[in-house]
């Protein structure tokens, strides 16, 4: 399979642990366009007055001529101060970035989005999920961690937009097992179950390698926790 080979160019360190599933092109240039565009809106709306102000402001000095040619994706994006980008706790795991939980997808606004959707949508491993969308900062960091187990459930993907991001898994009961994985934008991956819970995964704060540099959105899908009816109601 072609996307064997690409995988082995991507994986830029260690082993990557079997429950890890990744798609290095799984979005062609103009989906990624498509599913950008629709999340920077979302995030973008749910903003302070103050915020999206300022971003009126900086599209109106942008060079229009850059709607007219096929821009490249990295422009989507307006400089890092038109965003109200969070700092995150001293103890929090996400450093520089903007977040939020996603009820619905803007399909009127965005013709391409539904067939983008339902392609994503083929490859989820169960069909009861919730959506989130993190934007980070070019200085945007996620440090180690495992997702909250009582949180969601037991797969975790994510889509990588914008600018290219390594990912590291590292094994909880074995730190010096470590693999990385460069994050190219329109590339997805699955962790599932021993990865899920049994390894800690980041998002490296950008170096210097040529498309690192800039914004990066995720969109992460989770399956829903579902309950079991041991709770205690005392
Ligand atoms: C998270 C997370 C990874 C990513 O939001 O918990 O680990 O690829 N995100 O953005
Ligand atoms: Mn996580």
């Amino acid at each position: 399979m072609l996307s064997r080979r690409l995988f082995s160019l991507a994986n830029l360190r260690g082993t990557i642990p079997s429950d890890f599933h990744f798609v290095p092109d799984f979005f062609s240039v103009s989906e990624q366009r498509t599913l950008l565009s629709a999340a920077l809106e979302r995030l973008d709306a749910a903003g302070s007055r103050r915020f999206q102000k300022r971003r009126k402001n900086s599209r109106s000095k942008l060079n229009t001529a850059a709607a007219i040619y096929e821009a490249p994706l990295s422009e989507l994006f307006l400089p890092d101060d038109c965003y109200e980008f969070l700092q995150g706790h001293y103890d929090g795991v996400i450093h520089n970035y903007r977040e939020m939980h996603l009820t619905s997808w803007p399909t009127a606004e965005f013709p391409g989005l539904v067939p983008a959707l339902s392609r994503l949508q083929s490859v989820l491993p169960s069909s009861n999920i919730q959506t989130h969308l993190l934007h980070l900062a070019s200085d945007g960091e996620i440090l180690p961690h495992v997702d909250n187990v009582s949180a969601s459930g037991r797969w975790i993907l994510g889509v990588s937009l914008g600018s290219d991001r390594i990912l590291r898994l590292e094994s909880c009961a074995n730190p010096d097992e470590v693999a990385e994985i460069l994050l190219p934008s329109g590339s997805i991956y699955i962790q599932s179950d021993t990865v899920r819970y049994q390894y800690k995964h980041s998002i490296l704060r950008n170096s210097a390698f040529a498309n690192g540099a800039g914004q990066r959105m995720s969109i992460m899908i989770r399956d829903v926790l579902e309950h079991h009816s041991h709770t205690n109601h005392s």
